[in-house]
Formats: structure tokens, C-alpha cells, sequence
């Protein structure tokens, strides 16, 4: 179903500005054991990343869809100059106070907007620009690199960390969602379905078939409807993956650099936590083999860095 450019751009803000978005700001410390590695081990990549590029001291970082600031804070921390942007003007206060934390407000800057409108930054003013599970919510993501890659000095890097649809611990949570990741990639499904065989039957590239079902009393069944929930805001959700991430980069006149991958999960929602951390530790281990690196393709968070070559 096609959305408008206005009506999402409305729905996130919405969405991401409703009293309990608060939550996110305690994301990093959930008690909830998988959320909180999930979280952590996907900051941690992008940041040994970041470090990587062996920046000198003040260098300046730009995160789109900061959040909270938790990966800004800890940029901080590290000596980088750090500029933010999100929609959100709950969770902005919370980044402002994070990085208040750490180091003086002159080293910071924090501003509200959105990543389907033009940057509010002079041109080649960045050396990195990040971006952390937030491209799901943009509506044009060629808009939004190429402003990125305005942004951006010469040389410049771009780093990319978003929930990969091909991720191996999607397909095994329940058997509707293994059912619903087999669609995705068959049906190349561009935005997120409902774990709900009603959803994955009706919402995707299936509803040219199933569609004219979609009001039936069996389509209407707690068996079909199972897994679709009620939500305020009507969001469409982009989905990605590796080759969609390199893709994006590419056309807007990126060169990708390399491709990493954070937290190998064997199931979302299985009971032994120890169990999913054994399998990530495994899989850190052999994806830096370098015939190996392949299998970063299975971890749940897909990070591709690029660069601005002119
Ligand atoms: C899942 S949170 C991730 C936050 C942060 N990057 C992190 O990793 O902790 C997504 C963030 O993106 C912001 N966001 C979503 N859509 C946006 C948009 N179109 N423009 C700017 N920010 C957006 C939300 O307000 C939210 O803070």
C-alpha cells in the first residue's frame, strides 16, 4: 500500500513524541536481559567502528535519529564533537542531560528535526555521520543519504546500523514469523508485515491474490488475525537488509567500505539469554575470518559503513 511523504513524516513525529517514548530512554539498561544486549552490542560495533577511522580529538560526528543520546554521550566521552538531530523532542532532552553528564554543552549540539527535510548543517561540516536503527522511519532514503553526503567533508565516512529482515533470529521466534521472513525475502517486501497470517497474506506483494480476502469471516479468525496489534499511529516501517543498505549507498554516490554485523541471535524471544550470548560470541569469533565474513549476513543488526569519495 503506497503512503504519502506528509502522512509519515506526521505519524513518526507523532509517534515518537506520545508521553511513553520516554521508555527508550531507559532501552539500554532494560531489565529485559535480551533488549539491553541487543542495544549495547549494536552501539558497541558502531562505535569500535567509529574508532576505527582513527580520527583525530574534536573531530565533529553527526547522529541522525540520536534518541536519547546514549551513542552520543559515549562519542563524547571519546573526544569527538557530536551533533544530533531527531524528531523527538522528548527524547532530545534526555540526550542534552546524557552528554551534560559527561563533558562542557560547547562540545555538543542537539537540535530537532527531520531526516526527510534538509539537514540544518552547512555543507562538508562532518567527518562521520551515523545513523542507528532510524531509516526505517524515512520516507525517502535517497533524500536523506544524499543530505547526509552534503554534510559530510570530503573523505568523510557513513555508518549504517539497521535490523536486517534477513537476520537468522527473526525466522525463528514463532512459526508465524518464519512463515512472515520466508515472505520477505521471496516477495522482496519493502516495508514491515504484522507476525499475523493475515497480515503477511493480505499486506504484501500477496494481496494481488489474497487482498479481495481480506474481509472474509476465515481472514477474520484470532487464528489469521493473530499478531496484529492496535496501534495509534498507522507507521510504515522500511525494511532493510545488507544488499538494500548498499544499495541505498550506492545511489547516492557512496563507496562502500565494509560490512559488520551486531548480535547473532538464534531466537528473539527464546527463554535461555545464555544461549543466544554463546551463539553471538561464536559468530563474532568466525566472522572475523576473513572468508567467514560472509556469515555477518545472520545477525539481527546489518552495519555498512561507506565514504564520500568527491
Ligand atoms: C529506535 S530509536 C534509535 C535511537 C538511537 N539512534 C539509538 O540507537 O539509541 C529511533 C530514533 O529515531 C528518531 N526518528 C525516527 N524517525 C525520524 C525522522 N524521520 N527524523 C528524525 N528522527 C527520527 C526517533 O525519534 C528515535 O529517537
Amino acid at each position: 500500500m503506497a503512503i504519502d511523504r506528509d502522512v509519515q513524516m506526521e505519524n513518526v513525529k507523532g509517534w515518537w513524541n506520545t508521553e511513553n517514548i520516554l521508555a527508550w530512554d531507559k532501552h539500554y539498561d532494560s531489565s529485559d536481559q535480551h533488549v539491553a544486549y541487543y542495544v549495547n552490542s549494536r552501539q558497541q560495533k558502531v562505535i569500535n567502528h567509529v574508532q576505527k577511522f582513527n580520527l583525530p580529538q574534536g573531530s565533529r560526528v553527526l547522529e541522525l535519529g540520536c534518541g536519547a543520546g546514549h551513542t552520543a554521550a559515549k562519542l563524547c566521552e571519546l573526544g569527538y564533537k557530536v551533533s544530533g538531530l531527531d524528531v523527538s523532542e522528548k527524547l532530545l532532552v534526555c540526550a542534552k542531560q546524557r552528554c551534560k553528564n559527561v563533558v562542557s554543552e560547547d562540545l555538543f549540539d542537539f537540535r530537532c528535526g527531520n531526516l526527510d527535510e534538509r539537514l540544518p548543517y552547512e555543507d562538508e561540516s562532518f567527518d562521520v555521520v551515523i545513523a542507528v536503527g532510524v531509516l526505517q522511519y524515512v520516507y525517502d532514503i535517497n533524500f536523506c543519504l544524499t543530505e547526509a553526503r552534503r554534510v559530510l567533508k570530503k573523505g568523510g565516512r557513513i555508518l549504517l546500523a539497521q535490523r536486517n529482515c534477513s537476520g537468522m533470529g527473526l525466522a525463528f521466534n514463532s512459526f508465524r514469523e518464519f512463515i512472515r521472513s520466508g515472505v520477505y525475502f521471496i516477495c522482496y517486501e519493502e516495508n514491515e508485515l504484522f507476525p499475523a497470517f493475515k497480515s503477511i497474506l493480505c499486506d504484501s506483494r500477496l494481496g494481488i491474490i489474497f487482498g479481495r480476502f481480506r474481509n472474509t469471516s476465515f481472514f477474520n479468525l484470532p487464528f489469521m488475525t493473530k499478531g496484529i496489534t492496535k496501534k495509534s499511529y498507522t507507521l510504515k516501517k522500511r525494511l532493510y537488509s545488507y544488499m538494500r543498505l548498499r544499495k541505498v549507498l550506492k545511489n547516492a554516490l557512496f563507496q562502500m567500505v565494509s560490512c559488520d554485523g551486531a548480535y547473532y541471535c538464534i531466537s528473539e524471544k527464546v527463554n535461555n539469554f545464555t544461549l543466544n550470548r554463546n551463539v553471538d560470541g561464536f559468530f563474532n569469533k568466525i566472522t572475523k575470518v576473513s572468508f567467514l565474513g560472509f556469515l555477518c549476513c545472520l545477525a539481527k543488526t546489518a552495519i555498512v559503513c561507506a565514504q564520500k569519495k568527491d
